[in-house]
């Protein structure tokens, strides 16, 4: 049960909120996997989508898990809109306020811009990624895909590895993983680790043989190249060099360690491309198939107490 109108990020669920949507994604993994037609719970709910940045993962999974549950499903047309001609976000959230949409999913470059939308809004808003700030379903997707290859998502240590600075996915981890009782690293160069972030309760180093010592999970994050102003490295090369996952560095975390990548990925700059297709190691394409079964579960708990649910 999620007794909230938004799911704006991470940072203030609560271990059973984490629990119920990951059990009850749990349920839709498995429909999915045995292509288990969903009964349209949802019929007569309208969901917007609207995508302000780039998505492929999140964007799709949204717009399948809606189809799946019944949502009369618009994908805002940005390109097309009137943001062109100057409409401040406030009035856009109004004015769509105004047609009774019952849910938006929403992604957008500037931290905050998503919270300040639901604000607005009387329906549910989810955040599907805001600058660097949260991206909730990334985290509790990635929670879940580490409880179905490790069976616990508890007591586990975890290193999130490389451009934490710019990541949401980061942020959105530490919270979620942290309340569910697992300890964090976090590995990266000094000018890609953000300030104070210590205060998160995580463990902070340079250094990636010290960091994946004896580790659960390795989370390898994608630089973000697109939120840095200035150079942050002196070339790729040199970067995969000290912070890209490969065999050598790997051996430094549980035989049995998984490595994760919330995608896109840039292969040979932050990940060995032979790693990252290892299915004996690699979960980054369940990760893709989990976050369809977590947006379902989002969507259904989000609107549990919808009227047209009550028909
Ligand atoms: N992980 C993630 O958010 O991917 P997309 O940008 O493709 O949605």
């Amino acid at each position: 049960m999620l007794n909230r109108k938004d799911l704006l990020g991470t940072s203030d669920l609560s271990k059973e909120e984490i629990l119920s949507i990951i059990d009850l994604a749990e349920r839709y993994s498995d429909d999915n996997n045995n292509h288990v037609n969903n009964t349209k719970i949802l019929t007569g709910i309208t969901q917007i989508n609207l995508f302000f940045e780039n998505s492929t993962r999140t964007q799709v999974s949204f717009e399948i898990a809606g189809t799946r549950l019944g949502t009369n499903i618009v994908n805002f047309p940005l390109k097309n809109s009137s943001q062109s001609k100057g409409e401040t976000l406030l009035d856009l959230a109004s004015t769509l306020n105004s047609m009774f949409p019952d849910i938006l999913i929403i992604r957008h470059p500037n931290s905050g811009a998503v919270q300040l939308i639901s604000e607005k809004v009387k329906c549910s808003v989810i955040n599907a990624g805001d600058g660097y700030h949260e991206h909730p379903t990334q985290a509790l997707l990635d929670a879940q895909t580490i409880r179905k290859r490790l069976g616990t998502i508890t007591g586990l240590k975890i290193a999130i590895c490389g451009d934490i600075a710019h990541s949401r996915v980061a942020r959105s981890n530490i919270f979620c993983l942290k309340t569910l009782g697992n300890q964090i690293t976090v590995i990266g160069p000094k000018n890609l680790i953000p300030k104070g972030v210590e205060t998160m309760g995580v463990e902070v180093t340079n250094n990636m043989f010290d960091g994946l010592q004896g580790v659960d999970v390795v989370m390898v994050l994608r630089l973000q190249k697109e939120r840095m102003n200035g150079s942050f490295f002196s070339s790729e090369r040199e970067y995969f060099h000290q912070y890209g996952l490969d065999e050598k560095k790997l051996k430094y975390a549980k035989p049995n360690a998984i490595i994760m990548h919330p995608g896109p990925m840039n292969r040979g700059i932050e990940i060995d491309g032979d790693l990252a297709d290892d299915i004996n190691r690699s979960v980054i394409t369940k990760q893709v198939e989990v976050g369809l079964a977590i947006r379902m579960a989002v969507l259904d708990l989000l609107t549990e107490n919808h009227p047209l649910r009550k028909k």
